[in-house]
């Protein structure tokens, strides 16, 4: 199994002011940035586009990957990689083209990542599961921070491991120091974590916390 890593989400932060926060949790020994890029179509908030991610880039020493909540998401690729992100994850259930979409992000260098809903099962992703860098695995229904961990998707996450051992899982929603453990168990090694940081009267230690959970 891949290294087991932190992967904060900046969606419940103050989004006007994350320079602080990126940096205190690099400092901390985050090295991977979660950005929830959402279009109001394929979930209905709208968060933040290409130029805010290429604003934050400066700021933030790690791994960019983009969540792209969004329908079309292959017109987003170019941008996102212009504006810095190493790593894109697109939906399964946004496209009718899924390995298509996969093999383009890897004729373009870079990690490629897909993502399903609670609502969708392993099988449909299968056939993309031998081209792709990460699967994300929703643990909450896609669209809000702050929700209420579905647990019986950590199935979703054995039954790719138990196949896969080499590629990155990533779970996404209600992520705290309860729920990573039983997602690593499981057969995750990358935990996304919005609002419990963001909620966290200390960031640094909170980050400090949640890592000491991944080693
Ligand atoms: C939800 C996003 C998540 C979100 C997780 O659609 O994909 O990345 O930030 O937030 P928490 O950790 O609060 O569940
Ligand atoms: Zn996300």
């Amino acid at each position: 199994m891949p290294a087991c890593l932190l992967a904060p989400s900046i969606l419940s932060f103050d989004l006007t002011d994350l320079r602080g926060a990126v940096a205190t949790m690099a400092a901390a020994g985050s090295k991977v940035i979660h950005l929830d890029v959402m279009d109001g179509q394929f979930v209905p908030p709208i968060t933040f586009g290409d130029s805010f991610v290429k604003a934050l880039r400066s700021a933030a020493p790690g791994l960019l990957e983009a969540h792209l909540m969004v329908e079309t998401p292959e017109s987003q690729f170019d941008a996102f990689i212009a504006a810095g992100c190493e790593r894109i994850i697109f939906h399964h259930e946004a496209t009718i083209h899924s390995y298509r979409l996969a093999q383009s992000l890897k004729d373009r260098g870079i990690e490629a990542g897909i993502a399903i809903n609670p609502g969708t099962s392993v099988r449909c992703i299968e056939p993309v599961l031998s081209i792709v860098d990460l699967v994300l695995v929703m643990t909450v229904n896609p669209g809000w921070g702050g929700q209420k961990f579905i647990r019986p998707c950590l199935d979703k996450v054995a039954q790719i491991r138990a196949n896969y051992p080499d590629i990155h899982i990533e779970v996404d929603g209600g992520i705290d120091t309860t729920t990573l453990p039983e997602a690593r168990a499981a057969g995750a090694n990358l935990f996304v974590v919005g609002s419990h940081l963001a909620k966290s009267p200390d960031l640094a230690t909170a980050v400090k916390e949640l890592n000491a959970l991944c080693d």
